[in-house]
């Protein structure tokens, strides 16, 4: 059983997303090692760290699909791990991967999400239009999922999250597989979702960060180095880097000395 999973949280004033001291442990080694998350309305938080850093852990514990091994998590102030149906009712998820049924068609997919969120009638197909319309799967309706190509797997996945436009979005990798046009269509989405939103995103392309991060949490080893602006990040880079400074930075914060990181980075992390 998780611990604390009773705690009443702190929640600020326009917080929707908080989770506090999460922890996932698997067998004897720490995936998560006691990470906070506190997004706003408005707030895109670009969730970096290298391969295995525990970005998906951590988002499958704040959706509830993983229990954590300790931490609280209060979506628009619901406590997740005492009210989950409630609080599952608060966001959409974009898993890692595509998960959907392989002979479902795009439409027949939405249908069973829309039935699924408690939608029926001329509401549930109104919503099935409105996220295609919205993600622009128009095109693949009537496809069925196992024929799609990568990307329109992305998006039909990118679709379902936003059926029954919630009010915190966690996005596991959004952009992964699209190709450049169906990228700067994605992030445009974005950018417009959290205007007024909570949204979480993992993703490896740092100029993805810039392109539509409000806020940027680089993890490593299941620890928080660095969280700040996508520019804070950026000024991190010495002077006389002046390309692909972003990679820099996150190839100092995950890699290297960890002393020297520690002393670099302990200004930029906040907690
Ligand atoms: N169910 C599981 N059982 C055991 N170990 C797991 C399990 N799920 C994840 N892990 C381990 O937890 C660590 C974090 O994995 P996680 O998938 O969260 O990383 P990630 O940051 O999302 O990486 P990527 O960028 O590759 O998607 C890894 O060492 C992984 O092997
Ligand atoms: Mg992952």
């Amino acid at each position: 059983m998780a611990k604390d999973t009773g705690t009443t949280t702190h929640v600020a004033a326009g917080e929707l997303l908080v989770a506090t001291g999460l922890q996932k442990r698997f067998g004897t080694t720490y995936a998560v090692r006691g990470i906070d998350l506190r997004v706003k309305a408005g707030e895109v938080l670009g969730f970096l760290g290298p391969n295995g850093a525990g970005k998906s852990t951590s988002m499958r514990m704040v959706t509830g699909y993983l229990e954590p091994t300790a931490g609280t998590i209060t979506l628009c102030g619901v406590n997740l791990l005492t009210h989950p149906i409630e609080a599952k009712r608060t966001f959409g998820y974009l898993p890692e991967g595509a998960p959907a049924y392989p002979e479902m068609t795009v439409e027949e997919f939405l249908a069973f999400v829309a039935a699924a969120r408690g939608y029926s009638g001329s509401e549930a197909r109104d919503r099935v239009e409105g996220v295609i319309e919205r993600v622009h799967l128009q095109g693949v309706r009537r496809k069925s999922f196992e024929t799609l190509s990568k990307g329109y797997k992305r998006r039909t996945g990118l679709a379902q999250a936003l059926m029954h436009d919630p009010r915190i979005l966690i996005l596991d990798e959004p952009t992964d597989g699209l190709d450049p046009n169906q990228k700067h269509e994605v992030r445009e989405l974005i950018r417009d979702l959290g205007k007024d939103r909570a949204v979480v995103l993992s993703t490896h392309i740092l100029e993805e960060v810039e392109a539509v991060c409000t806020r940027a949490m680089v993890i490593n080893h299941g620890s928080v180095v660095f969280d700040g602006t996508p520019a804070e990040m950026e000024s991190k880079a010495p002077a006389h880097i002046t390309k692909n400074r972003m990679d820099h930075v996150f190839r100092m914060l995950t890699t290297g000395d960890r002393a020297t990181l520690h002393a670099k980075h302990a200004k930029g992390a906040r907690r």
